[in-house]
């Protein structure tokens, strides 16, 4: 019986998700403060945001992970403590349960990590579980994946592509990268970099992406354009560039590419029959990287298949992890291979 009756946790590349049973799905952008010169940690999320902007001498900022994967073992054992002492509801509660998202793909090493350092956190030795982000996020986004007749679900997130094929109850094809949204943003840099020798920072590329971003290769004509904000590399001075769709389009496609390249190799592992009924049901995309402009039609034309984008496409994996928490005992033993 999963147990985790009191945290579900989805720790993103760019967003923290929590679920607290009793109140609503939480999210908060991966980015902790520190106390400049100590290894105190200051705040989380927006706190941290607020805490930057009134005085950024005094902290120092953190993101939890990095291409997808947690690349700070220390910073993110303090987050975790700091989430158990912020909720008050475990005031009285020394050490929760957790139910944790994890990356699809995650070694054993990775996984032993993780509970390592859930355990200094302070959660519940006994009561800590583990769901892949795969399922979770395919539960989470109303798929039926006990139903022998297979579904497909993706998930392009900031920092990893992840793909699967359900059949009751099991996994019969997946893969995964870590390629997502934060890649297209960086490729976007560094164009600006290479071509027009300013350095811009990446939330203006993202920002650029969300606004006039298309992976639509009929779009290559059209005359979306915008203005981007940075620092000349020779000058050292603030300067600003016209960059186009079309040339971002040609910037962000080797990380498209490699997205494609995934998906495609998840439908080629597929046993004919099971591929057969993805005609019917098509592919439900979930993760923030699918709102990416042109994405959904270019898998569309891709692999022949309907792509469907899930409700509150970038909750899915909590919204999973929610349905696993309220109630349990319908998801135990089905999925053992995916919960540990
Ligand atoms: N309208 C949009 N167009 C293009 N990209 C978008 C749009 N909206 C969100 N994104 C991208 O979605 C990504 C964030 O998605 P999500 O919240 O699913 O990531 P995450 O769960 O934090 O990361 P991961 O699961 O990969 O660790 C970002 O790269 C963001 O730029
Ligand atoms: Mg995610």
């Amino acid at each position: 019986m999963i147990g985790a009756k009191d945290f579900g946790i989805d720790l993103g590349t760019d967003y923290i998700r929590m679920y607290i049973p009793g109140s609503n799905i939480v999210t908060e952008p991966d980015l902790v403060v520190y106390h400049r010169g100590t290894d105190q940690i200051a705040a989380i999320g927006q706190k941290a945001e607020r805490l930057l902007k009134s005085d950024a001498e005094r902290y120092v900022q953190y993101e939890l992970k990095d291409r997808g994967e947690i690349h700070d073992y220390s910073t993110t054992k303090d987050t975790l403590s700091l989430l158990i002492r912020e909720n008050q509801r475990f005031s009285f509660l020394l050490h929760p349960d957790l139910l944790m998202a994890i990356p699809h793909g995650s070694s054993v090493i990775e996984r032993k990590a993780i509970r390592d350092l859930c355990v200094q956190s302070g959660f519940n030795e006994k009561g800590l579980y583990f769901i892949d982000e795969l399922l979770a996020s395919a539960i989470g986004a109303g798929l039926n994946v006990t139903d022998a007749v297979g579904c497909m679900i993706i998930n392009i997130g900031a920092g990893n592509t992840q793909a699967g094929v359900f059949s009751l109850g099991g996994l019969v094809s997946s893969g995964s990268l870590h390629i997502g949204g934060r890649d297209l943003d960086r490729l976007i840099v560094d164009h600006v970099r290479k071509n027009y020798g300013i350095m811009i920072d990446i939330s203006a590329a993202e920002k650029a992406k969300m606004q006039i971003g298309s992976v639509l290769p009929h779009d290559m004509g059209e005359v979306d354009q915008m203005s981007v904000e940075g620092r000349n590399v020779r000058t050292g001075l603030p300067d600003s560039v016209v960059i186009t769709t079309a040339e971002m389009r040609e910037a962000i496609e080797p990380a498209v590419a490699d997205m494609l390249d995934c998906i495609g190799g998840v439908l080629e592992d597929t046993p004919p029959e099971i591929a057969a009924d993805l005609l019917e049901s098509g592919i439900t995309a979930c993760g923030g990287g699918i709102k990416m402009k042109g994405l959904k039609e270019l898998l569309q034309e891709r692999t022949g298949l309907t792509i469907h984008e899930a409700d509150r496409a970038q909750e899915a994996v909590i919204r999973g992890v929610q349905k696993v928490m309220q109630d349990p005992s319908a998801w135990t033993g089905i999925y053992s291979e995916l919960l540990q």
